[in-house]
């Protein structure tokens, strides 16, 4: 038995590849196609372990997905895969719709035809688990209730409608084709390996750089975070026990401002890497320009995941972000390395 992780090199998919084969023997081929985003020395770790193999390669390309599916014996597709980041899909939209949307479509095709030539016990066991995000259902207002399964898609972003079109589709290859799909919806997720792009590295790798630490707007808009490896145990349960044609949410009941999340990550450094000036990292926060179309708050209702699948987060938010702190303190090389030419070009063209 073996599963198949698509986008496996990224933040959570090699958090997910690392946690699964601590957790089990059951072998894994992680397929990524290393864009800016995919990094393989996040699966370092693994090299020279025979229960991981890893492709070079796209979901889009349905030859190569249907040739490992079959030569490795898949049972399940866990499909990370994506492109993921609010601000550049803003800025360049098309990508997240090629990758997002029609990546999922040749990803779902080469799989259809997969399942079709397992005999019977092989197709009743075979599981697609798309991991897909709470942006699809919009924003709440303040006092709104959290997202429940039911809450109606009403994207904002481009990444969020390309991500909404995808979660259609693989519902779709459920109803039309009977394929064993299930999608996970997940709030904000933060800790080791994740892209200092998104806010909470961001924010840390520019504290100890001295840069200004940008917050959009009043920095008021409220996300649910969740750290990664309860994000990863989450997904271990609903492989193990999730329906086909169900949707999960995934959070962690966490509900912060922006700014206090920058507040909180600044307190941490202040105590952990003092500034030699003595000021405190928070001198550095500056307020610029709202991102277009901003949700102002995210939050999930988590009830179905407790209740059907008995799961909940294990790390609360505080301790969850003092270890992603130490994980950045100790991995500066890490920082370093995919902080490239590719990403100080995105770094210019976004903050000025
Ligand atoms: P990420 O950007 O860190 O990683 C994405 C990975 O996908 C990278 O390794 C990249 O190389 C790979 N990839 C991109 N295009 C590919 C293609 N065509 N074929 C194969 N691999 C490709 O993203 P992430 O934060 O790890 O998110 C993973 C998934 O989880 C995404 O689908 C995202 O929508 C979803 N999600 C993320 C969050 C979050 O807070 N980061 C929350 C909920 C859901
Ligand atoms: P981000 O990490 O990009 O995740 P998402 O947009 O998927 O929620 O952003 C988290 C929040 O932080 C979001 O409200 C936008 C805000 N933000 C800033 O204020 N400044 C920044 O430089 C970034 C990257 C994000």
């Amino acid at each position: 038995m073996t599963i198949l992780v698509t986008g496996g090199a990224g933040f959570i998919g090699s958090n997910f590849v690392l946690d699964w084969l601590a957790a089990n023997d059951e072998p894994v081929v992680t397929l990524d196609a290393l864009t800016y985003a995919g990094n393989l020395a996040n699966l370092a770790s693994l090299n020279g372990d025979s229960r991981h193999h890893f492709v070079r390669g796209s979901i889009g390309d349905a030859a190569l997905v249907g040739q490992l599916l079959r030569g490795q014996g898949v049972r399940a597709v866990v499909n990370f895969a994506a492109e993921s980041h609010v601000d550049r899909s803003i800025s360049g939209p098309a990508p997240f719709f090629e990758t997002n949307v029609m990546g999922t479509l040749h990803l779902l095709e080469a799989v259809r035809a997969y399942v079709a030539g397992l005999d019977e016990t092989k197709r009743q066991g075979f599981r697609f688990l798309h991991v897909s995000t709470d942006e699809v259902y919009g924003t709440l207002e303040r006092d709104e209730a959290p997202f429940a399964e039911t809450n109606p898609y009403k994207p904002n972003s481009p990444y969020a409608a390309s991500k909404a079109s995808s979660d259609h589709l693989v519902r779709a290859y459920r109803e039309t084709y009977g394929l064993a799909t299930i999608v996970t919806n997940c709030s904000n997720n933060y800790g080791p390996w994740q892209f200092p792009e998104k806010l909470i590295p961001l924010i840390i790798h520019n504290a100890l750089n001295r840069k200004d630490l940008p917050i959009y707007g009043d920095g008021l808009q409220v996300r649910d975070w969740l750290y990664v490896g309860d994000h990863c145990s989450a997904l271990r349960r609903v492989l193990e026990a999730g329906v086909p044609g169900e949707t999960y949410n995934i959070g962690g009941d966490n509900q912060k401002t922006n700014i206090e999340v920058v507040r909180a990550i600044c307190a941490l450094l202040d105590a952990k890497r003092p500034r030699a000036d003595g000021a405190s990292y928070a001198a550095q926060i500056t307020h610029v320009t709202d991102r277009p179309g901003h949700d102002r708050r995210y939050a999930i209702d988590p009830r179905k995941l407790a209740g059907e699948l008995g799961w909940r987060p294990a790390e609360a938010f505080e301790t969850g972000l003092a270890r992603t702190v130490d994980w950045y303190l100790a991995n500066e090389t890490w920082v370093a390395d995919v902080t490239s030419g590719a990403y100080r070009d995105w770094v210019a063209r976004q903050y000025g």
